[in-house]
């Protein structure tokens, strides 16, 4: 009886315990790397979209990414392209000017009229999700992400981070604008997880300087493909078509964005760290969750801080997969303290 009693409590605590051991991860935070939503969860939904954004706060991103580039009338907007064509329905609804559909060359109210349209593997539905916004596809402001984002974390207590990408070629006044807005909208170095990204290493170096002048203190990212020449990482800048070292990266920018090939490895990582160099990677898209673990366990493994992904809900299952929830206390609370009782009450009667 005692035997079954003492079964029953060594059960109960293990129910409660942590299945395995936390994961130690080798990021530069020591920290699991952040998920960030390439684009929004642009794998299910029309990309740069509000929904997609809320998709993938949904799905568990800690970070959402909006690309930027302004319209006629000087307004930053969430497209990736310089060009309305692949993600609009721009080409049903106007002619073409100066040969086609420059983002530059359509005022806010005209882009406003066009719906967005789902690429790659998005569709314009997801399985138990229904936006809260009225109008979920249309190309948004970035004022309407920043809404979104300061709603969602005003309401929750979350601190979801946005990483915001002033596209090339880089601009001095583009530049101004994103950090300006960013910081009239509360995001200046408080909310965690918060970036700005762009292609022109010139461009990263020129953002921190304006940060710095506000006072700001969000992270600066300098995007590109990493390159070994000898010993030595560097890495891609193709809009100067110059290799940048990570010394010279590191005097501005607290991490680099890079393409997942070309001489990405675990050296290049450690050495980005070494430096004091964050490294997030892109782009990862795996459509299914076997193919989640093998693209994102070994860049894990190797310390990568965080994951440009269409597909938020399959990076976050895989992180999830490493560290499992234990029970929850109320389940197994009951049971540790009926076994642990009878085991007194046992004990007692023994002595008696
Ligand atoms: O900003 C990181 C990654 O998004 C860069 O690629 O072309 O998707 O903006 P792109
Ligand atoms: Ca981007």
């Amino acid at each position: 009886m005692t035997r079954m009693i003492a079964t029953a409590a060594a059960l109960a605590l293990a129910m409660i315990a942590p299945a395995q051991a936390a994961t130690v991860y080798n990021t530069l935070s020591g920290e699991a790397p952040l998920v960030i939503a390439h684009r929004g969860a642009s794998g299910h939904l029309p990309e740069h979209t509000l929904a997609a954004y809320e998709l993938a706060i949904k799905m568990g991103a800690q970070v959402v990414e909006p690309d930027l580039q302004l319209t006629a009338d000087g307004v930053l907007v969430a497209i990736h392209d310089a060009t309305l064509t692949r993600t609009t329905n721009v080409a049903d609804l106007f002619e073409p000017r100066n040969g086609g559909y420059l983002v530059s060359d359509f005022t806010l109210a005209e882009i406003k009229s066009l719906t967005a349209l789902p690429t790659r593997t998005a569709s314009t539905s997801y399985p138990d999700y229904t936006p809260s916004m009225a109008d979920p596809f249309k190309v948004p402001t970035f004022q309407e992400v920043m809404d979104l984002v300061n709603a969602h974390n005003a309401a929750t207590g979350a601190q979801i981070g946005i990483y915001p990408e002033s596209k090339t070629p880089n601009r001095f006044s583009l530049n101004a604008k994103i950090v300006e807005e960013m910081k009239a909208n509360g995001f200046d170095g408080s909310v965690p997880n918060t970036f700005i990204q762009t292609f022109s290493h010139e461009g990263a170096q020129q953002l921190a300087v304006m940060q710095d002048l506000l006072g700001m203190t969000n992270g600066i990212a300098a995007l590109g493909y990493v390159l070994k020449t000898g010993d030595a990482y560097g890495v891609y800048d193709a809009t100067t078509g110059t290799i940048s070292s990570l010394d010279y990266l590191a005097g501005f920018a607290t991490g680099v964005g890079v393409n997942l090939g070309y001489d990405l490895d675990a050296g290049f990582i450690a050495a980005a760290h070494a430096l004091g160099l964050a490294v997030h990677g892109w782009t990862f898209r795996p459509t299914t969750l076997e193919a989640a673990e093998d693209q994102f366990l070994p860049w894990i493994a190797a310390g990568m801080d965080g994951f440009f992904t269409d597909y938020p809900d399959l990076a976050v299952a895989v992180l999830d997969g490493l560290n499992p929830a234990p029970v929850p206390l109320p389940a197994g609370l009951p049971l540790l303290a009926a076994g642990l009782g009878a085991l007194v009450v046992v004990r007692r009667r023994a002595r008696a």
